[in-house]
């Protein structure tokens, strides 16, 4: 199964709407993709996890939203505009250009075994202009990271809020990063959102709060139905941590191209306040009025990659099942994760009375849970379908319905069919999908 794994995940995204290739009529833009109806459900459940998870059930993260375009002192005083560099080396022949990480044999290139040029270093941040001169004053960058939105705002909180530390401040958004070697379908792209808490905390505790955020983040993963085999934790080595680090751990996919980072857990130091209260000039302590001491708080930086999470729960959840003569794919998505929850099927779509009475559950049901009404082909192509996408119930309603006022529910994972009464089929499927 996990042969061509990856392909068989890209192949179903496509075809049933998931994840397509940006602009594809014009040739599609490399490693760029946009999501279909059934992955923007899918990305919006994920994310509405993540917040729950770290806003709404805790007493001490508040959410935010900073704009994508910041000041460009912004990314010097960070280090990006110095730091955030990968070095790449072009082929003199074939004109590729790699990352000089990825490059084994460092003489030649991997492709054609043309010769290489010298390492060089090369900017990740994606430059534009804002307004109608392009010149040097007027130069702005695509956040790389949406984390400086909330350092930044630091002030704002503490004045409008008035947290006590240890606190965090919690944001999705796009990143952006002009990466030299982007690929393996959604893992690595140049336009990504991201999933970023930055928890503010007393120097002293740093250590003890990182442990408690690792344990956090990979319980979440966990939670969310990945299968335990296939997520590990990685501690950076010192040559491995960004410029900012003191410490960070690598939570990690089994991807079917091998372990690959999901998200990482920082310890950023007191490095991003003191940073931008040197830059601009606006003093970024915290003034604990107990003690009355001011300084600059460490921050702990859960740092997780939204596209890169749907391409793991994608991969983890594809399943293929011999029944009978037939393969059948389904996608086994956690229920809070699944795009459709119900879907209603007219076992018989030429006779009007179960069309009618379909579509009448199906509109009932849509009111408190995702329903799809489907009656473009046969019971069983049906299903497949619904398989396919991870729907997790589907309603079927045949002429017995029409007598007994009764409907077959067919689950997902075990295929079990069961009767269930009109009447009672809201409660019931609320129930199971609490
Ligand atoms: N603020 C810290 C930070 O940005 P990072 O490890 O560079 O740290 C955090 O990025 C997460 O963002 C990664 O774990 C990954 O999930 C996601 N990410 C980073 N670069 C990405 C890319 N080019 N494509 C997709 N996701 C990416």
């Amino acid at each position: 199964m996990s042969e061509n794994l990856m392909d068989k995940v890209v192949s179903l995204c496509k075809r049933r709407g998931f994840i397509f290739h940006s602009s594809e009529i014009y040739g599609g833009l490399s490693n760029t993709w946009d999501y279909g109806p059934y992955g923007v459900e899918l990305k919006n459940n994920l994310k509405r996890s993540w917040w729950k998870s770290v806003v709404y059930e805790r007493d001490d993260v508040f959410g935010m939203d900073a704009a994508i375009l910041m000041h460009p002192k912004v990314w010097e005083a960070s280090g990006h505009v110095e730091n955030f560099f990968d070095l790449k080396s072009d082929c003199k022949s074939c004109k590729k250009r790699f990352k000089v990480a990825d490059i084994k044999e460092r003489k030649k290139c991997p492709e054609c075994g043309g010769e290489l040029t010298e390492a060089r270093p090369f900017n990740l941040m994606f430059k534009t202009h804002q307004g109608a001169v392009e010149d040097a004053a007027s130069s702005i960058y695509l956040r790389p990271e949406t984390a400086q939105g909330m350092f930044v705002n630091f002030l704002n909180i503490l004045d409008s809020k008035h947290p006590k530390l240890p606190f965090g401040l919690a944001q999705i958004g796009k990143a952006f990063r002009n990466e030299i070697t982007p690929g393996n379908f959604t893992f690595r792209t140049r336009e990504f959102e991201q999933m970023e808490i930055e928890y503010f905390v007393r120097p002293e505790e740093a250590d003890e709060k990182l442990e408690e955020w690792i344990e956090a983040r990979f319980n979440w993963y966990l939670n969310l139905g990945i299968r335990k085999d296939n997520l590990r934790q990685h501690p950076h080595g010192k040559d491995e941590l960004a410029h900012y680090a003191k410490a960070c751990t690598d939570i990690e996919y089994n991807f079917p191209f091998g372990w690959s980072e999901l998200e990482g857990i920082a310890n950023r130091t007191d490095f991003d306040l003191r940073q931008h209260s040197q830059a601009s000039g606006k003093d970024l302590q915290y003034f604990d009025n107990v003690a009355k001491e001011r300084f600059y708080p460490y921050i702990i930086e859960p740092s997780g990659g939204v596209d890169r999470s749907v391409l793991a729960l994608l991969v983890d959840a594809y399943n293929e099942e011999k029944v009978k003569d037939d393969l059948r794919v389904v996608l086994k998505l956690h229920k809070d994760l699944a795009p459709v929850k119900v879907a209603v099927l007219p076992l018989l779509r030429n006779r009007p009375e179960i069309v009618e009475l379909a579509k009448k559950i199906a509109r009932n049901l849509k009111k408190s849970v995702v329903t799809v009404y489907d009656d473009t082909g046969a019971i069983g192509k049906l299903y497949r379908r619904q398989d396919e996408v991870g729907t997790l119930y589907c309603v079927t309603v045949d002429v017995q319905s029409l007598e007994d006022k009764q409907v077959t529910v067919r689950h997902r994972d075990t295929m079990q069919q069961e009767r269930v009464s009109i009447d009672n089929l809201k409660n019931y499927l609320e129930e199971k999908l609490a």
